[in-house]
């Protein structure tokens, strides 16, 4: 793949978003390649992704303008669907995917951003729905999971006037989880920069996903988002028929056997994923 770099390890895979020339920017190649990387994730070994971008600048710089911009009404909307088909993927992946944003999140950056499960960005992050200054609407899912995730008033306002926000302010509306800064030594020399920091915590919180039942994790993520879709009568029926699928699974059997084992010196062994 010329644009997408994937490794696993662990229980955790990591998607990069490669093309730094362009800030990352999402062309249909990129779109392409990151269908297919979701299609050759192991699920029998991977148990939570961390989406990220090449360099220290840019997460996702948002869709290509240049391909954009010679588009007829019709392709427009191809090119729509070609992008929300993958986000819609990433968004109902059977695992749960953090964003780690490095830098730039805007358009369909933020919009990528917005269809993983959790997002933690570094203090350098910028996300912004810029789309109206182009002459475009937000068109890989901006117009509807902005206004879920920080509500209606805010996401008009962020998409109406087409300003981007720093990472402080993403953090207050809600849009990301937890913002990491560089570290630094008593001298004042950076020892980590803030996309190191933010990778090593996205790990983190991805290996302790990882740890838990995958059966119960993925009965989870499935539980809230169509939940979110539905009435709440509706939707803790979701959540009754996913907890009850969970006492099918040797993971149940041998998590409540292990909490009732009052043996102190017994060690906890990874869930089977069974
Ligand atoms: N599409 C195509 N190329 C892009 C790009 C994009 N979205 N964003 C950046 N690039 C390219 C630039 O053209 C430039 O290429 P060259 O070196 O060949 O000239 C390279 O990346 C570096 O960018 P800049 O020189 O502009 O870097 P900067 O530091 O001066 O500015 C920036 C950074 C503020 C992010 C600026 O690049 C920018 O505003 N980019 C566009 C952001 C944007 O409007 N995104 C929304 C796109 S519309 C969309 O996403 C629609 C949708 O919902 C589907």
């Amino acid at each position: 793949m010329e644009y997408i770099l994937y490794e696993a390890a662990g229980g955790v895979g990591v998607i990069t978003i490669n093309r730094p020339k362009a800030l990352n920017a999402l062309n249909s190649q990129v779109l392409d390649e990151l269908n297919e990387t979701l299609d050759q994730v192991d699920l029998s070994t991977v148990r939570c992704l961390i989406l990220t971008g090449a360099g220290e600048k840019s997460f996702v710089a948002g869709a290509d303008i240049g391909e954009m911009s010679t588009l007829t009404k019709e392709q427009g909307e191809a090119f729509g669907k070609k992008g929300n088909d993958v986000f819609r993927k990433l968004e109902t992946f059977p695992i749960p995917v953090i964003a780690a944003v490095n830098g730039f999140a805007l358009g369909g950056g933020c919009e990528i951003s917005m269809s993983c499960d959790i997002r933690l960005c570094s203090d350098n992050a910028v996300f912004g729905q810029p789309e109206v200054g182009l002459g475009i609407t937000p068109g890989f899912g901006g117009t509807q999971r902005l206004a879920r995730l920080v509500g209606a008033g805010m996401a008009k306002q962020l998409i109406y006037t087409a300003r981007n926000i720093k990472a402080p302010e993403a953090y207050r509306i809600g849009l990301v989880n937890e913002v990491f800064s560089a570290e630094v030594d008593e001298a004042g020399n950076v020892t980590k920069t803030a996309q190191e920091v933010l990778l090593a915590a996205a790990k983190k919180m991805a290996a302790t996903i990882a740890k838990n039942a995958p059966i119960a994790v993925r009965n989870c993520k499935k539980a809230i988002n169509d939940g979110l879709d539905a009435n709440m009568d509706d939707a803790i029926v979701i959540e009754e028929k996913l907890f009850g699928d969970c006492f099918e699974t040797q993971d149940q059997v041998y998590g409540m056997a292990f909490f009732l084992d009052k043996n102190k010196d017994k060690v906890k062994e990874p869930f089977k994923n069974a």
